[in-house]
Order: C-alpha cells, then structure tokens, then sequence
C-alpha cells in the first residue's frame, strides 16, 4: 500500500527520507498543501492516475494528482469551482484530448493499460471508461436509438434480437424501462430532463463499460430526479467503478464510499467519505466542508 505523507492542517512538511511515492512537497509553503493528505489508493484499483500534470497552454490546471478508483466503489471529487475537478475526470478517458491547447503528464492506467500509450485508440477506450456529462446530452434520435447507437457503433451485437436485449437491459439498469418501454421511437430530446439524464446513463452503460465519469450529473435536475439518479449510482456500483464530481457536499455524502478534495489543481486530500466530512485531516477541507469558502 502506498501511504501518502500525513499532513495535520496544512501546516507538516515531509520529514527527510520519507518516499512519499513521487509526491512533493510544494514549494510555495503559502498554499500550505504540501502533499496529498491521506491514502490515494485502492485495494482493487481499476483506474490509477499517478503525477498527473495538465496544462491548458503554459497554465497547470492539474498538479501532481496521484489517485486510485477501486472496483465496485463511488468516488466523489469536491472542491471549489475552477479547482480541476472537470479536467482531471476528462483524463480518465481522454475527453481532454478534444481540446488542443491541453497537455497531459504523467501515468493513468486502466487496469494494466496505460491509457496514454501511442497508437492507443480513444474510441474504444471511451466505451470501457464512459462519460455522463452535466448537461442530458441525448442525440436527436429515438429512445431505442439513443441506446442501440454505441453497440452498433462497436459492433457489440450481430442481430436485431440482441440489440433488443441490451437496449431493454440497459434500460432496466438505468431505472428507465417502465417510463419508455412503449414509446422507444418517440425522439429521447422530447423526455424529461431526469429522464434524459437516465437515457444517457442507459447510453453509457449500453457498450459495457468498465469505469463510468459523471460530471454534476445532477445539477440540471429537480430534486426528485435527483434522488432517483443517486439511487441509480449506488445500484450501478454494484457492477462498475463510477468516479462522480458534484458541487452537493450532500450528493457526495449520500452516494460515495471514497472522496477526494480538490483544491487549486491539487488533491488535498482523499479518503472514506464519512471521514472526510466527519474528521477532515487537512485545514482546507474543512473550510470547504464547513462552508467558510467555495
Ligand atoms: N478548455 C479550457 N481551456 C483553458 N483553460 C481551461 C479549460 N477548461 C478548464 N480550464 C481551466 O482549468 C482550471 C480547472 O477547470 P475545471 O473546469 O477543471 O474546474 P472544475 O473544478 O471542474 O470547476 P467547476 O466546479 O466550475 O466545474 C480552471 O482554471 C479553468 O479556467
Ligand atoms: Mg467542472
């Protein structure tokens, strides 16, 4: 196990000789982060990020992140708005390669692959580690097709009964079959927002994914969508590894076992959710989960 220097409210540096698994300190004592506080691994990762750096241009967004997602686990990551918490998720499939002034450093794997290696090809990648986004996102298809369109795209089925079986599959899993199950040619545009955002989670979890990246899943929806998504994640936890970034100290609280603090491109600190917003260890986690900024 690797074990991340403890650092008691911001104020420890690391003492000498300490292997701090490629963390260092940082330089300027006034952002008073110094590390990462807490264990950044997993007992069964699936996904290990290591010295991550991303720059957009000459700006660091992401410094020297190092973090692991276990299998069957939710993490959350929190923190103030601009902290990285969008660009470190987008790492984890890529997502970051669709903007050209973004740079990225260092080691993420999924499970043995280094995610990063040349010549690997994101499409794929992207079904295996999928993405559910802010804002619904369905295509201006029908339902069916919102769902079938990743496995056709992946050749995943070789018959129209098949297909039929992941759509409806996906569907049940996504708590959105008895909603649509007679109007699976009606455009998936025309549901609901909480509905969309089911469609979407169905869309995403129709191509077998691994590892699913929510980015504030929630916050275009009403609070009793809201409340059916977080059931959804913590049934889906079950079968995949789900990394959620939320503004709702409450959403983290109620759906992840793990959390992560982000502060200014760096992780401050991670650990079990209920440590975290119980017993914070490092001072600027518990501004943040105090309310005193963000
Ligand atoms: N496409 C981009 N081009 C240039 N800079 C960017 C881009 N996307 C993000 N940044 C910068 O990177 C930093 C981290 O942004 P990011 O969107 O990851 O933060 P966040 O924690 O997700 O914030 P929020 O909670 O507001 O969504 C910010 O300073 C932001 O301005
Ligand atoms: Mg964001």
């Amino acid at each position: 196990m690797l074990s991340v220097t403890p650092n008691t409210l911001g104020t420890a540096t690391v003492p000498a000789g300490v292997i701090t698994a490629g963390f260092s300190p940082v330089e300027d004592e006034s952002r008073a982060i110094n590390g990462t506080v807490g264990d950044i691994t997993a007992a069964e990762p699936r996904m290990t990020a290591r010295n991550v750096n991303v720059y957009y241009g000459e700006k660091l967004a992401i410094n020297n992140v190092s973090l692991d997602i276990g299998k069957n686990e939710v993490i959350a990551m929190i923190g103030p708005s601009g902290c990285g918490k969008s660009t470190f998720l987008r790492c984890m499939n890529r997502m970051n390669d669709t903007i050209d002034i973004c740079r990225v450093e260092g080691e993420i794997k999924l499970d043995d692959q280094d995610i990063y290696a040349s010549g690997l090809d994101v499409v794929p990648l992207r079904a295996q580690v999928g993405m559910v986004f802010q804002k619904p996102n369905p295509f201006p298809k029908s339902i069916y097709d919102n769902v079938a369109y990743g496995p056709r795209i992946h050749g995943l089925t070789s018959s129209k009964s098949e297909l039929d079986e992941i759509v409806e599959q996906s569907l049940l899993k996504a708590g959105l079959w008895d909603e649509v199950k007679d109007r699976l040619d009606e455009v998936g545009t025309g549901l609901s927002g909480g509905q969309q955002q089911r469609l979407c989670i169905a869309r995403t979890i129709a191509v077998a994914p691994e590892v699913i990246l929510m980015d504030e899943p929630c916050s275009a929806l009403d609070p009793i969508a809201t409340a059916r998504v977080e059931e959804l994640i913590d049934e889906l936890r079950e079968q995949y590894t789900i990394a959620i970034v939320t503004h709702s100290m409450q959403q983290a609280a109620r759906v992840s076992q793990r959390t992560a603090y982000f502060h200014l491109g760096e992780l401050v600190e991670v650990g079990k959710t209920d440590d975290i917003f119980t017993n914070p260890r490092h001072r600027l986690t518990e501004d943040y989960i105090t309310g005193r900024f963000g």
